[in-house]
């Protein structure tokens, strides 16, 4: 049975990851309608995705230990941005905010002597190396690139081959 402080701490994750699903989504909309995005577009509906099966995965271990996970409402997130580059900085700003928020939760975890949900956040833990990197090695190659559309073009065209470099074992839990 889970304590209320963990339930709550772990309720808040569900929300956090539920935004970086709607924030991706959001990039992928804006990507969409940009000339010649597609790498990028179908980068972040993926992106969102598995935000999405991140959250859930929350949300069925909340219930399974004997709590309730509560679908909670959602600030809509940035919807326009003025460059590709700035879309990228604001992906590495939200993988490091969660980061944050999954080592606060693992240290809860331990605190409160929970050792299943400390054992359950090891995913995450692991999961959030791979997002930061990913993140970081697709700001570098951007800041490489400027504003050359020839480096962009190359740059959509490769996205997914960097996700592939920098995030070998994008598994899928429960
Ligand atoms: Fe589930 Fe990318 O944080």
């Amino acid at each position: 049975m889970l304590s209320k402080t963990i339930q709550d701490a772990l309720n808040k994750q569900v929300k956090m990851e539920a935004e970086s699903s709607q924030a991706y989504l959001a990039m992928a909309s804006w990507a969409e309608i940009q000339p010649g995005l597609d790498g990028v577009t179908n980068f972040f509906y993926q992106q969102s995705d598995e935000e999405r099966m991140h959250m859930l995965k929350l949300i069925r271990y909340i219930n399974e230990r004997g709590g309730f996970a509560e679908v909670p409402a959602l600030e809509q997130p940035m919807i326009t941005f003025v460059s590709l580059q700035r879309v990228f900085e604001e992906f590495l700003k939200h993988e490091m905010a969660v980061s944050e928020s999954i080592n606060e939760l693992v240290g809860l975890a331990l605190h409160e002597r929970d050792f299943a949900t400390h054992n359950f956040l090891q995913w995450y833990v692991s999961e959030q190396i791979e997002e930061e990197s990913l993140a970081r090695t697709l700001n570098d190659k951007l800041e490489l690139v400027g504003d050359d559309k020839g480096g962009i073009y190359l740059f959509d065209r490769d996205i997914m081959l960097f996700r592939g470099a920098a995030s070998p074992s994008q598994s899928v839990g429960k």
